[in-house]
């Protein structure tokens, strides 16, 4: 296998982490430079040994001293659009981190260019799509084992130090991260749009920010046994010092209702705050109910007419990001796409709808109304089918 020659935008703490499971899992790599002025990953490469190549002043500057077998992007989103249009312009093949774009304007304007044959590969980090537990999921749904998906309600609880870092870092400023909904769980939108097998028709929503706000007179500087609050992570580029005390403009709780083109429907709760973590699925069908704990990496099924005891899958793998082997799992799809020309598990175009989804939701929540999702997908189609030159 030959050594890729691999040029990183926005060597963060998430690009650092890919690259340190492609290593493990047996990518000949070699980093020849990255473009970030504060590389918030460097020790995490260092950690696993992978040096970081050249400093470069920018993006342009780093690809114009290609060729590279793999540009990597992980910059904050609001540069993700800027960055892959450079990218494309260089022509080299790219990872990039999701969401894929921050805006809707973005998402049009992207489709537009993916719809140009001349755009190179682009694999989206939606790194769930890689996870066990998720392809069985998408197994059991595929099989028809549930029937027709009749409801499901999900839910993505977050550890107050999770919480806490992100009020902190750069994702509370929509004008850098989107929204909390838009960087955290378009990766869930994602999949419940590949099990519904439509897109969302209407969505209603609800959020606000109860936790992480100058409001409050009840905050804890420790925990029980004396370990510090909110004090976990290095909160990197943008950071501010204080979760409860910055300039924060996302949600730090939200709730949103889906309702799919093909008659399913979804509920949907998150909150940043949690002392029982979870991320859990709960899958209605006509033939069969499916429950999938992403936090524990358990899966439970039973059809509808069983009067045994339901099936349980359950996979070892669990590792503190709760990504429970994801990582390692996508590095391989990656890899696969190169050397066995396989196929990667998402498409950019997935990921636009993900990110659309999302931002449907959180307009709903924005102006408080029930929002009809027909004019946007209309706009996008037509995106996708007007190709830049
Ligand atoms: N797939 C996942 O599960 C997952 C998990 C975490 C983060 N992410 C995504 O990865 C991306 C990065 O997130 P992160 O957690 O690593 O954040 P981070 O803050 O750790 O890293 C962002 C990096 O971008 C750098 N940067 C800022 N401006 C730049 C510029 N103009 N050019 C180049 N680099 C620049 C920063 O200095 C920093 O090193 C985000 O899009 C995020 O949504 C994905």
């Amino acid at each position: 296998m030959k050594t890729y020659r691999i040029g990183v935008i926005g060597l963060g703490q998430r690009i650092a982490h890919v690259l340190a499971a492609m290593k493990e899992v047996g990518w000949p790599l070699d980093i020849a430079g990255f473009s970030d002025p504060a590389p918030v990953g460097a020790p995490i490469l260092a950690e696993h040994g992978i040096a970081t190549g050249k400093p470069y002043a920018d993006a342009r500057a780093l690809l114009k001293d290609g060729p590279f077998d793999l540009v990597m992007i992980g910059s904050p989103n609001h540069l993700h659009y800027e960055h892959l249009l450079a990218a494309f312009a260089a022509g080299f093949p790219i990872f990039a981190e999701k969401p894929i774009v921050r805006t809707q304007e973005e998402s049009f304007a992207l489709a537009r260019h993916l719809a140009n044959k001349k755009t190179p590969p682009l694999y989206i980090g939606l790194v769930m799509r890689s996870m066990p537990i998720v392809r069985a999921v998408i197994q059991y749904v595929d099989d028809g084992k549930l029937g027709e998906i009749v409801s499901m309600d999900a839910t993505e609880h977050l550890h107050p130090e999770h919480g806490g870092y992100l009020a902190r870092n750069w994702r509370r400023k929509q004008a850098w991260g989107g929204s909390y909904f838009l960087d955290k769980v378009c990766h869930d939108l994602d999949i419940f749009g590949r099990l519904m097998g439509s897109r969302a028709a209407r969505v209603a929503s609800f959020g606000s920010r109860k936790i992480f706000h100058p409001g409050r007179k009840d905050v804890r500087a420790a925990y029980d046994n004396g370990a510090a609050a909110y004090a976990l992570r290095d909160a990197g580029w943008g950071a501010a010092n204080d979760a409860f005390h910055s300039d924060m403009d996302v949600t730090d709780h939200q709730t949103a209702l889906v309702e799919y083109a093909g008659g399913a429907l979804l509920s949907f709760h998150s909150n940043t705050h949690v002392s029982l973590q979870e991320r859990r699925w709960y899958i209605a069908g006509t033939q069969g109910t499916l429950l999938a704990d992403l936090v524990r990496n358990k899966l439970m099924f039973r059809g509808s007419f069983a009067t045994g005891k339901p099936e349980r899958m359950e996979w070892n793998e669990r590792t503190d990001d709760n990504h429970n082997g994801a990582d390692q799992a996508m590095a391989r799809d990656l890899l696969a796409t190169f050397e066995k020309n396989a196929e990667f598990p998402v498409t950019p175009h997935d990921s636009l709808e993900a990110g659309l989804t999302v931002m449907a939701i959180d307009r709903a929540m924005e102006t408080k109304q029930v929002v009809d999702c027909a004019p946007m997908w209309a706009d996008y189609d037509r995106s996708r089918a007007s190709a830049l030159k």
